[in-house]
């Protein structure tokens, strides 16, 4: 069984759908309002665990209601939450969500997720040195993202490294990940001014730009390769990302070929967007393995 671990957010996402998205000023009705667990930390790991994985989360939740439902959820989905502390006098993070025209908006407010830091991280060392792939995200503080990017490098621990939301970063971080998987406006912040076919040709291997209904594309050593997505009917494509993450850091952890676990990821994220909610479509190993046939 691979050993994951995910240094990264915890959040309750507050999902409203509505016919339009609202412009600057103006006043929409919507639809339906639901409250789902969300945070691309704890999503990647939900997905992880039910595609068979052995699941810690390292990440922090606020001492309010979100928050033990967080941890409820976490636990019920067979995630390890021993790492998962609750901080005092503090909310949990939280995602607001406009579900409109076919795509979502999104507002992060970070709340306790900006307590895992640096400091925190040492608590969870232990669970970082018996992983087989560590996978991490940017709703958290830049400095441990930097932090736990030594520690893995440190210990040979490969990184998988969602660099979303989009931000630029150090360059030592870029290289001490082992995988990078930006969607493609995240990858035109990162590498800022060279064009995405010259970034791939840099990081033969390594890096991987997910293009939603598109695939995934990324430079083999010889040629560049797109990994085409599964044609489905999409109802939600929130946490597409964080499913495709945590498949293809599992398939890649079991040590399948790349190639293979880019599909396995592929698939996975495709089965994600086709029920609502950022966890809700998220597929069982059985569901992609059946669906891959
Ligand atoms: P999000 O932030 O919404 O979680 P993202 O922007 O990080 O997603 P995308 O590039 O949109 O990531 O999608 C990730 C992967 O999910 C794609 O590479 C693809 O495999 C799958 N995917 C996304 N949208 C669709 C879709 N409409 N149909 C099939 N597969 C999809
Ligand atoms: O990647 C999807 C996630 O991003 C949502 O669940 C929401 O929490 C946002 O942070």
């Amino acid at each position: 069984m691979a050993k994951i671990s995910v240094v990264g957010s915890c959040s309750m996402d507050l999902v409203v759908t509505s016919k339009k998205r609202p412009l600057a000023g103006e006043t929409v009705l919507g639809e339906s309002f639901k409250t789902v667990p969300g945070g691309k930390g704890a999503n990647q790991a939900v997905a992880a665990a039910r595609l068979g994985a052995e699941v810690k989360m390292i990440g922090r939740v606020g001492d309010d209601h979100f928050g033990e439902a967080i941890l409820h959820n976490l636990k019920i989905n067979g995630v390890h939450t021993g790492y998962v502390e609750p901080v005092t006098g503090m909310e949990s993070g939280t995602a607001h969500i406009v579900l409109a025209e076919g795509d979502n908006s999104i507002v992060v407010v970070k709340a306790a997720n900006d307590e895992v830091t640096p400091a925190y991280i040492d608590k969870a060392l232990e669970a970082l040195k018996a992983s087989d792939m560590v996978l991490i995200q940017h709703e958290i503080p830049e400095e441990t993202v930097a932090y736990v990017s030594e520690i893995c490098a440190k210990y040979k621990i490969p990184l998988l490294l969602n660099p979303a939301p989009a931000r630029s970063i150090e360059q030592s971080i870029i290289e001490k990940a082992a995988y990078i998987t930006p969607n493609q406006h995240e990858a035109a912040i990162l590498f800022g001014g060279t064009s995405v076919a010259e970034v791939l040709r840099k990081y033969p291997n390594k890096l991987f730009v997910t293009e939603g209904s598109n695939g995934v594309r990324y430079f083999d050593g010889h040629q560049e390769v797109l990994i085409p997505a599964y044609k489905v009917e999409a109802v939600d494509t929130t946490g597409a990302g964080d499913t495709f993450n945590a498949a293809f850091a599992v398939a890649l952890a079991e040590g399948k070929p790349l190639a293979e676990s880019v599909k396995f990821g592929n698939r996975a994220a495709s089965l994600s967007v086709m029920k609502f909610g950022a966890q809700g479509g998220m597929p069982t190993r059985q569901e992609v393995e059946e669906n891959l046939k």
